[in-house]
């Protein structure tokens, strides 16, 4: 049973995994305190996190607790077997702690990439809880978490998936656009990246020129929809004619710039949904070009789609229609906190970690690596 911590960005999340099973999982989000910036602010994110991060450890201690299923309430049953009653009062925070984590094996976290001032809180917090109770640390990458989301399952052991190496990876987020050759666990090879701005940051950036708010993707997504995903204005598809997997999406930022200074204010405003469906496009298309690309560069038919854009339903049907193409199988995150940040991804990596005891061998050495690759 792992313990994992999740501070890369915006959300503070802790969780608690047995093996693949998410026992709980809980996320703070801060996208109230960065809406206003339009965008993700390092320092407050910062200050957040180190505000909220007892609470969200604790909640996600506590929840384990109201699991309704048989490892959960013999585990309850265990602890509160002493003297000690479950969540009963907060007299009682400290007995139930320290009788949990003698079930815990390891504590899990996300050391990058990430907003530096962000992952410190989480690893701090980490080797502050491996350090009182004397307990290993497995260091994660957040992009393995991600890759791993598919596979997380529920507390009752769903979605029965298996693991059928290799996965084709495609990753979307805000911070990370790349396709990934997932070989086996733990083992990656990186075929192609954003040489700019990522697709999920794309989004964000042409849905504040059209004065739609932060997070920008699911608005677009809605608006996109409402047009029925058409594309009336064709922005370019940027890099699809070169023969390498990378993708860039800053030259598609900069058309999309210039054609909506262009356009009268009141056309701004009646032909919001036609742009944001078309910009959408562009970057979908773009995404699915590339994909098909390393398909048939590679021969790896079983897809993967990761990552907060793919909460998107559209990209999901472009996707399901290329694998039908290839006769392959796709996969996503199985529910829709996973396509986020979260640290049940991170201890569902750990868990494979802690199976080949790849566990930090010097805490004190342990740093936060906010450039940190595959
Ligand atoms: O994975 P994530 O939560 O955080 C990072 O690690 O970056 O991804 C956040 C990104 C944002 O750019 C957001 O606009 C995008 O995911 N996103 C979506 C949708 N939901 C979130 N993009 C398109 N459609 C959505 N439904
Ligand atoms: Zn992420």
């Amino acid at each position: 049973m792992i313990l994992s911590i999740d501070t890369s960005c915006d959300e503070t999340s802790a969780a608690v995994v047995l093996g693949r099973r998410v026992l709980s999982n809980v996320i703070y989000s801060q996208v109230l305190l960065h809406k206003k910036w339009g965008g993700v602010v390092p320092s407050i994110a910062k200050r957040a996190h180190e505000e909220r991060i007892d609470f969200v450890v604790d909640s996600a201690i506590k929840k384990v607790f109201r699991q309704k299923n048989l490892f959960t309430s013999k585990l309850a049953s265990r602890l509160s077997s002493g003297s000690v009653a479950i969540c009963s009062s907060s007299s009682d925070e400290g007995s139930l702690h320290r009788n949990f984590f003698d079930y815990i094996n390891a504590i899990a976290v996300t050391v990058g990439p990430g907003l530096a001032p962000a992952l410190e809180v989480g690893i701090k917090k980490a080797k502050e809880l491996a350090k009182k109770f004397n307990k290993k640390i497995i260091s994660v990458n957040h992009l393995e978490g991600h890759i791993y989301s598919p596979f997380v399952q529920n507390s009752k052991g769903n979605p029965k998936i298996d693991f059928h190496f290799p996965y084709l990876v495609l990753t979307v987020s805000g911070g990370h656009t790349s396709l990934v050759i997932f070989e086996d666990h733990l083992k990656y090879k990186v075929i192609g990246e954003t040489i700019d701005d990522a697709a999920g940051e794309a989004l964000d950036k042409a849905a504040k020129l059209l004065g739609l708010g932060y997070p920008g993707g699911p608005v677009i997504e809605r608006l996109a929809r409402e047009v029925n995903n058409r594309d009336f204005y064709q922005f370019p598809r940027p890099m699809v004619s070169s023969d390498n997997l990378n993708f860039s999406f800053s030259g598609l930022k900069t058309s999309f710039y210039y054609f909506f200074k262009k356009m009268k204010e009141e056309e701004k405003v009646e032909k919001v949904r036609e742009l944001s469906s078309s910009f959408q496009q562009a970057v979908f298309e773009t995404l699915i070009i590339k994909t098909e690309k390393a398909i048939k560069k590679t021969g790896i038919k079983n897809l993967a789609l990761v990552g907060g854009v793919s909460a998107n339903l559209y990209l999901r049907k472009l996707f399901r229609n290329l694998a039908k193409k290839y006769n392959g199988q796709v996969l996503f995150p199985a529910f829709k906190y996973l396509t986020g940040d979260n640290a049940a991804m991170i201890g569902v990596v750990a868990s494979f970690k802690a199976q080949k005891n790849l566990f930090v061998s010097d805490i004190k050495n342990l740093d936060r690596m906010p450039r940190m690759s595959l």
